[in-house]
Formats: structure tokens, sequence, C-alpha cells
């Protein structure tokens, strides 16, 4: 038996990524670019594993966890990591790695292009260029919503709704947000404005949902949110699907309490083909890809690799959601 550590990857990366991994240990890796590792297999691997680098579609809960009596570290190819117990994690000493920073400026450019996309109506319009639609030029035909000197409300001013409210700036837009503690700051340096979260849904003409899926912010988006926005208003979401109740954000469309919506995530992923939301005009869907660049990817799995590899030769990983579990070491 190999004395390496034993790494197992549950989607197919590049091989010049993992390269350096082999160098120093034995890695597995599910050969599947397009679908999730079957659950018996990642089951199993888990078993031998000292490391796994796992995708925001793997459930990590209690069972992983016991299966993995030699595992050391999880590392998230993603900055969110609800898919992982992180409390459970470091009860089993187990430390959880994800990849902020390298994404940020990526994800800020995905939102921002989700606003333009609802404002302007700009899917709806390339579908209806291709489909031989366009008969002339008339004063309000595909008539959007502006964007500059509207009023965006970020929910979640964390390094993505920093960078999105620049993104705004630049776009001379009013910028409130809405965020557990107030950053004066940020306020201070960015001119941006404080708003409970009441008062933020009320004012925005584009109200941006960045927060991460936590038990406080499930199923924050509801009827009565959607009932205190303009009916002109839009709703985007490059967050998580489960911070809206996604029952109640369709009857908001369909009755015509809000304006649109822009959605890169859904409760359900992928989502369902025959899903009201993608008969609708004024929905614009996307298939969670807020980080999706060449560029950001390639970044987010070296930090997972590196993230692993630092916790396998006992160093400080570069970043580490349970901190407890490595100084406890
Ligand atoms: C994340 O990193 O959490 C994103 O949702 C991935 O695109």
């Amino acid at each position: 038996m190999s004395s390496k550590p034993y790494i197992y990857i549950t989607r197919k990366l590049p091989e010049e990524i993992i390269n350096n991994l082999c160098t120093f240990a034995d890695v597995g890796m599910w050969e599947k670019e397009e679908e999730p590792v079957p659950r018996e297999i990642l089951l199993q691997e888990t078993k031998k594993a000292d490391a796994l680098l796992t995708m925001l579609s793997d459930r990590i809960d209690e069972e992983i966890f016991q299966a993995g009596e030699k595992l050391k570290v999880i590392a998230n190819l993603a900055v969110g990591y609800d898919n992982i117990d992180i409390e459970l994690a470091t009860k089993y000493g187990i430390a959880v790695c994800h990849t902020p920073d390298v994404l940020t400026d990526t994800t800020a450019d995905l939102a921002f292009s989700l606003l333009l996309m609802v404002g302007r109506r700009l899917a709806e319009s390339v579908e209806l260029v291709k489909s031989g639609e366009w008969k002339s030029w008339s004063p309000l035909f595909m008539a959007g919503t502006d964007i500059h000197h509207k009023t965006i409300g970020i929910v979640g001013m964390g390094k993505i709704g920093e960078a999105l409210a620049k993104r705004a700036l630049g776009f001379d837009m009013n910028v409130l947000y809405h965020n557990r503690h107030r950053k004066m700051d940020v306020e201070k340096a960015l001119g941006v404005h404080y708003r409970s979260f009441p008062d933020l849904v009320t004012e925005s003409d584009y109200v941006v949902c960045l927060t991460p899926l936590t038990e406080e912010t499930r199923g924050m988006f509801t009827k009565d949110v959607f009932r205190k926005m303009k009916k002109t208003a839009f709703f985007i979401n490059v967050a998580r699907g489960a911070v809206v109740i996604e029952e109640d954000l369709l009857l908001a469309l369909r009755e015509g309490e809000i304006a649109g919506a822009g959605l890169d995530v859904f409760e359900k992923e992928p989502i369902d083909p025959q899903h009201p939301f993608l008969k609708m005009k004024n929905v614009v869907a996307l298939p969670h890809i807020g980080s999706a660049s060449i560029e950001t990817r390639t970044a987010m799995m070296k930090l997972c690799c590196r993230n692993i590899e630092l916790i396998l030769k006992n160093e400080k990983p570069i970043s580490i959601v349970n901190e407890a579990v490595f100084l406890a070491k």
C-alpha cells in the first residue's frame, strides 16, 4: 500500500491543475465533466481519502465524515459552503477550505450583466431577432428600463457586494445596501448608503441578492418582500436559490408585483426545463455561472489544490472556513 496521502476530486479537472498534487499524493478523480459523482462512489472514495476536493453540488454531511476515517481536509470549489455541514466537520476535526477573493470581480461582473439583461430586455431582444420577429423600428419597441441614475439595493455587502457597488457607481447608480453588520468604512469609501432590509426592497429599482445561504437567510425573499418592491423593480439572485421562496417569486412575477427577475441560481439545480420561470419573458435564467470565467475557475481550482497541499503538509491554509480545526492541531 502506498504511504502517500490520497486525494479524491469529485469532478474532472485539467491535468495541469492537479499535476502538483500528484508529486506528493495519490490522486483519484471522478472522470466526468458534466455529471456529479454518484453518492456511493463518493462514499467509497472518502473511506480512503486524506483530502476531498468537492463541488457545490456534493452534499457533505455526517455520512461522509463518518466514512472518512483519515479525512483531514475538504476543499470546496466555491466561495459558498452551504453544501457542507461546517459545525459537524469541525466536530470531526476536518478542515473546510473555500475559494474567496479570486472570484470576487468575476461574480460581480455577472451580477451586473444580469441587471443589464433584465433592465434592457437583452435576452428577449436576442431571441426576437433570431426568431425573425423583428419587423420594424418603432418608438417603444423593446423599450426597457434604464440602469443609470436608478437605485440598486445590494443585499449582502461582502467583497462581491462591494465590487458590484463599484460597477453600479460607474453607471451613476444610487447604491443602497443591507448587511448583517453596517460597514461604515465602505459607506465612506464608496458613498453607498445603508438601509434596513424592508427599506432597501421598498426603495430599490434593482434588488440584488448576494447573501450567503445560512439558516437566517434561507427563504428570506417571501411574498411579503416582493409585495414591498416597486412594481417596476427587478429582482436579481446570484447567491443561492434557497434564499428565495420560489413559489412566492413566481406569484410576484405572474401578478405583476415586480417587473422581472434575473436568476443565476435556483433551489434545485439544474432547473427543470419545464419550470414556469423558463416560460416567462421577463425572467432571465442562467446556469449558475457567477464565477465561470476560464481565468477565475482556474484560480479557484489552483486555490483548492494549494489549500489541500498546505493542510496535508501541516501548514497554514490560505482560506479556511473553520479555522479552529487548524489552530487545534
Ligand atoms: C460560489 O463560489 O459559491 C459560486 O456560487 C460558484 O459559482
